[in-house]
């Protein structure tokens, strides 16, 4: 994103957790984007910038973590110039024929069991294939933004489904 505003241009890069967005920090220092890009400790729920401030906003493997995710479309949408666009990338739903049950037994057999041996870490993989059950489906998000405001939105599966991309714009 630093790469397509141009040294005129500003990227805001926010999250709620201060660890996390210090790591995400050292990571695009390490890349040489300084000046283009600022950090702010923000909640989704209620983004601490004024109104019609952004040309896009995107939220990467996010919106799942966020609580209230409602309340966090709307604030997005807030924030958007008119004109602008959100792009959500997140976990969803398989839509591939017998897909979904073999990932289904994947996310919870295989994937807590992987997340033991390499991360030593097997109730946060848990949670991880949870919160994507969880996690609204490709149509359910879709009325979700439309229900926040956002038009023309639409979305684009990744990996039958496993991933999808929603888009929405602020007019
Ligand atoms: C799976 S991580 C993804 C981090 C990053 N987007 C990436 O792709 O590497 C999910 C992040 O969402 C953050 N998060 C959870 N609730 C949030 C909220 N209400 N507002 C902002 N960030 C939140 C967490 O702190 C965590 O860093």
């Amino acid at each position: 994103m630093a790469a397509q505003v141009g040294p005129s241009g500003l990227v805001v890069h926010t999250d709620i957790n201060a660890a996390m967005l210090s790591n995400g920090r050292d990571r695009l220092l390490d890349k040489g984007l300084v000046g283009t890009v600022r950090w702010s400790l923000a909640n989704a729920e209620c983004l601490p910038f004024a109104d019609q401030s952004f040309d896009c906003v995107t939220i990467g493997f996010g919106l799942r973590n966020v609580t209230d995710k409602s309340k966090a479309l709307q604030s997005m949408f807030r924030v958007l110039k008119p004109g602008g666009q959100l792009l959500i990338l997140e976990f969803s739903h398989p839509t591939t024929p017998g897909l979904k049950p073999l990932y289904g037994w994947y996310s919870f057999n295989v994937l807590p069991k992987l997340g033991k041996a390499v991360a030593k870490d097997e109730a946060s993989y848990r949670y991880l294939a949870e919160s994507i059950r969880r996690f609204p489906d490709q149509e359910t998000l879709l009325n979700m933004m439309r229900d926040a405001g956002y038009e023309h939105s639409s979305y684009h599966n990744l990996s039958g489904g496993i991933v999808a991309l929603h888009r929405g714009y602020k007019f």
